[in-house]
């Protein structure tokens, strides 16, 4: 038997990623979102949705790019802090000690200290409502070494990534590799 939670924004999990834009003036700001997922293949996009009262809002229709930053679980109280102060009140980056780097393929700043990058180029604005959604299409994504398995591929036990439970709003580790896909259904 199921219970009805009512029409609300529910889906387990959803990622904590780190937002990182310019101001007007060029300084770098960083702001947290569950709201986000990759959206399209061909080009490879990703969707953040934001609300217009944030900061990195007006910086990312100001900038037309955005980078997505991937925080690993030792960085999960500064992706809270950064999703809890605004950009208008205060230098989140240095206050937080954690430094950026300009990517040089978009307008935007990312994380050097945070584990996996996605560098993107602005390509559809769409207002649905409280929140605006963001398409962006990946320029490039950049990961440190040591979160690549030999394989050259991402290791998700490296990358240590964070995920969030809307609801409760508690922040949670991935748990283990549990089959590959395209491939455990055939058996
Ligand atoms: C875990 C978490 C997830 C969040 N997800 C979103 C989101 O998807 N969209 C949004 O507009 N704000 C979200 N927020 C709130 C913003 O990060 C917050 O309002 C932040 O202060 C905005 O910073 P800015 O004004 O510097 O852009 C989230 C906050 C946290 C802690």
């Amino acid at each position: 038997m199921k219970r009805s939670l009512g029409a609300t924004t529910i889906a387990h999990p959803v990622p904590v990623w780190v937002i990182g834009t310019y101001d007007i003036q060029g300084k770098p700001n960083v702001s947290t979102v569950a709201w986000g997922g990759i959206c399209c293949s061909r080009p490879p996009c990703v969707a953040i949705s934001l609300r217009k009262a944030t900061y990195s809002h007006g910086n990312i229709v100001e900038r037309k790019a955005f980078t997505v930053n991937v925080p690993s679980e030792k960085y999960v109280k500064e992706a809270d802090y950064f999703g809890t102060v605004s950009g208008r009140d205060a230098d989140k980056l240095s206050k937080s000690g954690l430094t950026s780097a300009k990517s040089e393929l978009v307008d935007a700043p990312y994380v050097k200290e945070f584990p996996l990058v996605l560098e993107c180029k602005l390509l559809h604005t769409i207002e649905i409502g409280l929140h605006t959604e963001f398409i962006g299409e990946i320029m490039d994504v950049k990961a440190d070494e040591g979160v690549l398995g030999k394989d050259g591929l991402i290791d998700v036990e490296k990358l240590r990534p964070v995920i969030f439970a809307p609801d409760s709003a508690g922040y949670y580790g991935v748990g283990k590799n549990i089959g590959k896909a395209f491939s455990i259904g055939k058996r």
